[in-house]
């Protein structure tokens, strides 16, 4: 039977419903919807051996003085004129809205979101592994991390393991696998192995029973330090359970490392989410160094005190 597939891609309205389809596979027909009059991925331009992955770039207005306002260049201009007005804004009561619109406000707008692929066994020892952008880096002292999972409309598998186990691994995940780590968020039942629906590959970890990804050129052990259940004020239901994780070892890729043994973010290649069902990947990069008082506190009050006699 010959597949035919309206197109439907639309960034307005990114659907994961496919319209007019005629096929046997339904995730390759969603598929086909995000590729509609895109240009294709070009695999050499992110080749590690070949052109780097991340451009450098100069900052923003590189002659920037402390004090000086957005306004000062013409893209700071441009951006404001979108907030010169009381019209310009919608504003979004979370106690009046619907809470799908207060979600899919939250998941758009509070982005990109680092993703953690978060590997876990169950207590009958049944292997698991799913994607979370509900995630953080924590604390370094005790080295933490957290992922929060909805419990509706089912306690996710990946909660149930850890409070039952009390061990996971966070895997980061990299451009070349990202479609096969997103094939993971499947609600599979938990018969099948979403590692090998995925097609990835389990490695041993040292440290605790569940395995990480051997794909993955970052992963962090952890054990349980502890469980929050965020319950509704208004229903008393357990509405999302935040694990965090205390890390015990990490594991990282020497090819993805720069010259201070840190991972450089233009081999790591790690995809981010962003809003609905988009993903996002780095390409250009700047650096800006962070302020101090002590070197530069002398220099920001005299800028000040001449900025408020001119005024
Ligand atoms: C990129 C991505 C990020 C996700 N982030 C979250 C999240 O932060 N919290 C959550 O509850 N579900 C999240 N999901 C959905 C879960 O991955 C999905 O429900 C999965 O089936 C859970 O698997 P499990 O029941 O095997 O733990 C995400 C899915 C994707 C594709």
């Amino acid at each position: 039977m010959p597949t035919t597939i309206k197109s439907v891609f639309n960034l307005e309205t990114s659907t994961n419903t496919p319209l007019g389809l005629d096929t046997t596979n339904y995730h390759e027909a969603l598929v086909a919807n995000c590729l509609d009059g895109l240009p294709p991925f070009e695999e050499s331009s992110y080749n590690p051996s070949g052109e780097p992955a991340i451009k450098y770039i100069q900052p923003p207005n590189p002659g920037w003085k402390f004090g000086e306002s957005v306004e000062s260049t013409e893209l700071g201009r441009k951006w404001m004129e979108g907030a010169k007005f009381e019209d310009d804004w919608e504003h979004f009561d979370a106690e009046k809205e619907e809470n799908r619109k207060i979600y899919t406000l939250m998941i758009s707008g509070i982005q990109p979101r680092p993703i953690a692929f978060v590997s876990s066994v169950s207590a009958t020892g049944e292997e698991n592994i799913a994607p979370f952008s509900f995630f953080q880096a924590l604390s370094p002292s005790p080295p933490l991390i957290m992922i929060s999972a909805l419990n509706a409309p089912r306690v996710k598998d990946t909660t149930a393991n850890i409070q039952a186990t009390k061990e996971f691994t966070v895997n980061i995940i990299s451009l070349p696998w990202i479609v096969q780590a997103n094939a993971a968020s499947i609600d599979a039942p938990v018969h099948i192995s979403e590692w090998e629906v995925a097609g990835l590959t389990k490695e041993p970890s040292t440290h605790v029973r569940a395995p990480r990804v051997k794909e993955s050129a970052f992963s962090i052990e952890c054990t349980l330090f502890d469980k929050y259940d965020i319950v509704h004020p208004d229903t008393g239901v357990s509405t999302s359970t935040i694990t965090f994780g205390l890390i015990k070892c990490i594991h990282v890729r020497k090819d993805v490392l720069n010259a201070r043994g840190l991972p450089d973010p233009a081999k790591l290649q790690s995809v981010s989410r962003l809003g609905d069902i988009s993903y996002g990947l780095t390409t250009e990069a700047f650096r800006l160094p962070r302020p101090s008082w002590a070197s530069d506190g002398e220099t920001i009050e005299k800028i000040l005190e001449e900025r408020q006699k001119a005024e």
